[in-house]
């Protein structure tokens, strides 16, 4: 049998690594946050001194990038910063860079490690262009305010020094860009189920989904 696969796209900070964690978790899937790939790509170009701006370098970078991924480093905190996350959603908006990055996503996808028996993959575009044959599609979305004040609290409890309205606004141009770009740009799947966490806390946007994972998958749940 295929391996059952979960997407969920959404803007930043609508509470995707969130859910898409802990849905993982109960259901024995493994975790891809694919934005920690674009993230750790990111990461390489800015210590490297190149211009996340530049197509022709940031294509370069990744390509160099694909064989060295290493898993492991998904979870460094560096790749975590205002910097990094401004660096990545430039250096991400680029077709090579895309290209580049689209296999290692679809391969964990299609075979995640060992036990794992499905996978539930997070990002901007794991439904429409990663993996548009996945069994549940989510597109988790809330108000940009909700949003910046989840954001907020997560930075100054890791220590980094932002305002409210710092981060609103540079959410907003993430959005923005993320959006309209030419290539893979955030919208909902035709056939996704977009849910809206504005008014709901992480355990009530839990017990939404995996209704209707119950619902879609009946054999995973
Ligand atoms: O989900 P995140 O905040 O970690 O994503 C960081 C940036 O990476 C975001 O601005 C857009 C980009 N990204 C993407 O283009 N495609 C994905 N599948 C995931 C992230």
């Amino acid at each position: 049998m295929a391996t059952p696969i979960i997407t969920i796209d959404g803007p930043a900070a609508s509470g995707k690594g969130t859910l898409a964690k802990r849905l993982a978790s109960t259901l024995g899937f493994y975790y891809l946050d694919s934005g920690a790939i674009y993230r750790l790509l990111a990461l390489k170009i800015l210590s490297e001194g190149l211009d996340p701006d530049n197509e022709d370098q940031c294509v370069k970078a990744a390509r160099a990038f694909v064989p060295e991924f290493d898993p492991a480093r998904m979870s460094i905190p560096d790749i975590r910063t205002e910097r990094v996350s401004d660096a990545t959603s430039r250096s991400s908006r680029f077709e090579g860079v895309r290209a580049a990055l689209l296999e290692i996503q679809r391969g964990v996808a299609h075979n995640p490690p060992a036990p794992f028996k499905g996978a539930v993959l997070e990002g901007r575009d794991t439904g429409t262009v990663v993996c548009p044959d996945a069994d549940l599609k989510i597109f988790l979305t809330a108000t940009a305010e909700a949003r910046a004040q989840r954001r907020t609290k997560e930075l100054l409890s890791r220590g980094e020094t932002v305002t409210y309205e710092a981060v609103l606004q540079n959410l907003k141009e993430r959005d923005e860009r993320d959006s309209t770009r030419a290539v893979a740009p955030l919208k909902p799947a035709q056939d996704a189920a977009t849910v809206d966490t504005s008014g709901m806390d992480a355990d009530a946007a839990l017990g939404f989904v995996l209704d209707l994972v119950r619902k879609r998958l009946a054999s995973a749940a």
